[in-house]
């Protein structure tokens, strides 16, 4: 109905537009044609007379007899008769008053035709010159009523308005099928064509339709591109760990997998009475890393650092993991107390920690910690070739402990296919330029295949650090590092999570699990909740959110006694000072805001700083209200992103730091700078008193948003990043020059 008013309504204007402007000639002509017939009754009736019109003219009622006489006609008005003087001799009772004798008189062969406008309309007077004996120039007048053309003339209007819009409806109708009739003839054709492009057109293809032969044409190019794309950005597939395990299979089937970072998955602890308990460490990257290599198996080198991690391991310090359903191998690596200062605690976290996250905390750089930083890089590449049993594994190296594993790794083993996350931000030029060993942590990262962070401000920091240090070729538009004998691809994979994670699996309804918090915590049942849950890091901002706390209850008094901030922090590398000082940083803001505010019956801030394993920490969120991630700075920060898969029932605010590389892409959230502690109380404020309706649109955005990018889809685009490069490089074999092929 709609496009046929679309189609009608211009017609309609235009057909209107066409029987306005040609009216009046019509008109001109429906008079002109009327006054012809008129006339011609008028010389009918004189003819008629003209035997007696001699002797009427010359009687007094000689007028009124004849119009009697000729009354058949109807639209005869008055008969009159006139002398040569043009003095009215005679007429008939209806001759209007006012009307006087026509000006011209008639020739003997000629009537005179003459329009008057008379009171009641226009009129037709029609002369007749008197036949002899009264030929004398005297003459008869017939009057004729004209005023009935006007009435027919509107009977005519309103009858071609009707005809113009019925034919309108009817051509627009006739149109549109028209029209239909041609586009799908086209369409088909396109179909044809897209569906097998290059095919030659059959009899109705595309030579006999050339008004959409380069439509096809720029379609197919386009079809070709979208294909191209798709290459390098799977984002149409269902991320699972099925479909990664496909991908495996199908594009990397010869690649076996080898995973390095300093943190192990599973660690194996002694409780009080000397049982062995298997522990999830509090890791972001092991979060992220497990459920993959679950998917893939392989093997994942690791420094076994729990008390009875000897215990469990074989001869070759394997053990197969997860415990309950085995499904890789973790090959454990001893540090010593030495090394792992050194390494670990120095190099690593009071390094390149601090260097690369901006909570201002100054870094510290030790030789002695370099030293041993480039000797354990060094035991862990060994590893990596000890495990390996083909040339050319695919080796996905993690974080800031492994800068230099790359470069050793390559010199071992050149075809090896290795991916580096650094799961930390990279910060700008400047400041890494104060790292002793930049070079050597460089070139070190640019032996890497691929290179990783988790946005892309980062890895324009990165290429601009290269730029200023190393002499290379950067491609900034390919976003690929030349340096010395092979190329680097650095691109942004913003790391995810399990979708559904496995902590969900199992966990009570919502409503029980606020109740299992609420009484373990000893909260009342209508207590608002928030948590916030991490490994107690300087750049984590606890303290921080706790001072938003206080100013919170500060402005907003109404939430004395009725909120409470569950803060669950995990001890961390707690034999740095940095790291003591964030805790007795947490402790102090802790102690203070409950000392203003708190009562005997309730504390506005519950610190808990021991481990939570992943499904405790799954009902804590699911228990909670509000959800806050503060950190200062954070490449990616995963506790947001769980928090929001813990959500089935899309319900619960999250409120996240500006500075974490979440926030880029859980945009739903309530954004906070954390160093503004009464602009966080104020969103804390919003999130506790948001409509219902308003926390599940966003909580249901953010949902979409996690499971579409789930850990799977964030490992399947390197994964496939990586299959296309081992491509090219079986191609380039015979003739190796450079690892990697610029594309
Ligand atoms: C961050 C790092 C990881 C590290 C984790 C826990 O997420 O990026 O590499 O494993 O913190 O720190 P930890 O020092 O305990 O391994």
């Amino acid at each position: 109905m709609r496009t046929l008013l679309r189609f009608a309504l211009p017609l309609l204007v235009i057909l209107g537009g066409i029987a306005w402007t040609a009216s009046p000639m019509m008109k001109g002509l429906v008079d002109h044609w009327f006054r012809g017939d008129i006339e011609a009754r008028a010389r009918s009736l004189a003819e008629s007379s003209r035997e007696d019109l001699a002797d009427l003219a010359g009687r007094p009622a000689g007028a009124m007899d004849l119009f009697r006489r000729l009354r058949g006609d109807p639209h005869l008005l008055a008969v009159g008769f006139c002398d040569r003087d043009g003095v009215l001799r005679q007429r008939s009772p209806s001759w209007p008053v006012t009307l006087s004798c026509p000006d011209q008189p008639p020739s003997s062969e000629a009537p005179a035709f003459s329009v008057r406008q008379l009171p009641d309309g226009p009129a037709l007077l029609s002369a007749f010159s008197l036949p002899p004996p009264r030929a004398d120039g005297g003459s008869l007048i017939l009057i004729h009523d004209l005023g009935f053309v006007d009435g027919i003339w509107n009977g005519v209007e309103v009858y071609m308005a009707g005809v113009l819009s019925v034919l309108t409806v009817v051509a627009a109708a006739a149109a549109i099928l028209i029209a239909r009739l041609i586009l799908s003839g086209w369409m088909r054709v396109v179909r044809r064509e897209l569906a097998a492009p290059g095919v030659a057109p059959g009899p109705a293809g595309l030579a006999q339709v050339p008004e959409i032969a380069s439509l096809v044409d720029d379609m197919q190019r386009m079809l070709r591109i979208g294909e191209g794309a798709r290459g390098t950005d799977p984002i149409r597939i269902d991320w699972t760990a099925e479909s990664l395990r496909h991908l495996l299979k199908t594009e990397l089937s010869d690649a076996e997998v080898i995973v390095l970072s300093n943190r192990e998955p599973y660690i194996h602890d002694r409780d009080e009475t000397g049982t062995i308990r298997v522990r999830r460490p509090a890791s972001g990257l092991i979060t992220a890393i497990e459920p993959i290599t679950r998917a893939c198996g392989g093997v994942w080198i690791a420094h076994g650092s729990g008390q009875a991690d000897r215990d469990s391991v074989d001869e070759r310090d394997h053990v197969q993991v997860p415990p309950d359903a085995p499904s890789y191998t973790l090959r454990r690596l001893w540090l010593s107390d030495d090394e792992i200062a050194g390494y670990y605690e120095g190099l690593a976290n009071e390094g390149l920690w601090p260097l690369c996250h901006l909570a201002f905390v100054r870094p510290v750089f030790r030789a002695d910690d370099w030293e041993h930083y480039v000797a354990v890089n060094r035991r862990f590449a060994d590893a990596v070739v000890a495990e390996a049993r083909t040339a050319n594994p695919l080796v996905l190296v993690q974080d800031y402990h492994f800068a230099l594993v790359p470069r050793m790794v390559r010199d071992l083993l050149p075809d090896a296919t290795i991916i580096t996350f650094w799961h930390i931000p990279w910060p700008n030029p400047e400041v890494f330029s104060i790292c002793p060993w930049r070079e050597d942590i460089l070139q070190g990262l640019l032996s890497s295949s691929i290179l990783g962070f988790h946005t892309r401000f980062h890895c324009l920091n990165f290429l601009d650090t290269v730029d200023r240090f190393l002499a290379c070729h950067i491609d900034r538009e390919q976003s690929i590092v030349s340096a010395g004998s092979g190329t680097t691809q650095v691109r942004p994979y913003p790391i995810s999570i399990e979708w559904p994670p496995t902590a969900l699996a199992g966990q009570p309804a919502v409503r029980d699990c606020r109740k299992i918090v609420r009484d373990r915590f000893g909260l009342p049942e209508d207590m608002m909740l928030a948590v916030g849950v991490e490994r107690l890091d300087y750049t984590k901002g606890i303290a921080d959110r706790i001072r938003a706390v206080d100013s919170l209850l500060e402005t907003h008094p109404e939430w004395v006694g009725r909120f409470c901030l569950l803060q669950i922090a995990e001890p961390s590398r707690t034999r740095l000072a940095a790291y003591q000082a964030a805790q007795k940083d947490a402790r102090d803001a802790a102690n203070a805001v409950n000392n203003r505010f708190g009562t005997p019956d309730w504390l506005p801030v519950r610190l808990v700083l021991h481990h939570h394993e992943p499904d405790q920490v799954f009902t804590l969120f699911r228990a909670a209200d509000l959800c806050i991630v503060s950190s200062l700075h954070d490449g990616m920060n995963l506790v947001a992103k769980e928090f929001v898969a813990a959500r089935d029932d899309e319900d619960g605010v999250l409120v996240l730091s500006t500075f974490a590389g979440a926030s880029r892409e859980l945009s739903e959230a309530l954004i906070v700078n954390p160093y503004d502690s009464r602009g966080m109380g104020e969103a804390l404020h919003q999130g506790l008193t948001m409509a219902p309706d308003q926390r599940r649109d966003r909580m249901r955005l953010m949902r979409e948003m996690v499971s579409e990018n789930n850990i799977h889809f964030w490992a399947g685009r390197m994964l496939m990043d990586a299959a296309r490069l081992r491509k090219r490089q079986n191609l380039d074999t015979p003739q190796r020059e450079s690892r990697n092929e610029q594309p």
